[in-house]
């Protein structure tokens, strides 16, 4: 189970020290980038992860909720990325074209639906990719409720994959409960924001969303 604290829940002036309050119980860092038009909210961009990846040798997950990502996919590269994941809301007809401009930048790519989106409509894409990403809210803020009917797709998609090392990850609402349907489902990656940033013992949280 690969665990991607995202620091959407950090302390932004502090993000330095609060990557490093995580960094010793996990491997991945989930970086939340919105741009205001693909969802209502704006995060952070390419300076940050630039910055973030002097802080870190961690794996940096970074997660796109923007329009147009194949204009930024190289920016995001240069920054220091290990993983893009893309919304096939931004993609449309260049979902492909998005996939292997990633890859062929020898990084992980990364597809994610939001949860109005069925997996059907990514199917033909699943095995193309790295990663697929299941949002169980709508994306654009942290801190909102697990969706637990979005987490049925988790299934859907492992049933539909024929890559024994596909990730499927899911972002949204995840804390110590939801995690235990998420992995029952096959998930193998978790994003988990407010649950880790707003404990008190980081290290148990995080651990809790690895128990049975
Ligand atoms: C939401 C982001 C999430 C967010 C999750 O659009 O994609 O990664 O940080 O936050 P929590 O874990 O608080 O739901
Ligand atoms: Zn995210």
């Amino acid at each position: 189970m690969i665990i991607s604290p995202s620091i959407l829940s950090a302390d932004f002036a502090n993000l330095k020290a609060d990557i490093k309050k995580v960094e010793p119980y996990v491997k991945w860092l989930h970086i939340d980038v919105m741009d205001g038009h693909f969802v209502p909210n704006i995060s952070i961009g390419v300076p940050v992860v630039k910055s973030v990846r002097k802080a870190t040798n961690l794996f940096l997950d970074t997660h796109l909720m923007i329009e147009n990502p194949q204009n930024y996919v190289e920016a995001f590269y240069k920054a220091g990325s290990n993983l893009i994941t893309v919304h096939y809301e931004a993609t449309l007809d260049n979902t492909l074209n998005v996939i292997n401009q990633i890859k062929n930048l020898g990084l992980k790519a990364g597809l994610s639906i939001k949860p109005k989106t069925k997996v059907s409509e990514i199917e033909k894409y699943i095995d193309f990719c790295d990663l697929i990403l299941v949002m169980t809210v709508e994306p654009g803020f942290g801190g909102q409720s697990f969706m637990n009917d979005c987490a049925l797709k988790i299934k859907e998609i492992k049933e539909l994959s024929k890559k024994e090392d596909l990730i499927i990850q899911v972002d949204g609402g995840i804390n110590n409960n939801t995690a235990k349907i998420c992995t029952k489902y096959g998930a193998n990656s978790l994003v988990a924001g407010s649950y880790i940033y707003g404990a008190e013992d980081i290290e148990h949280a995080i651990k809790s969303l690895t128990e049975k």
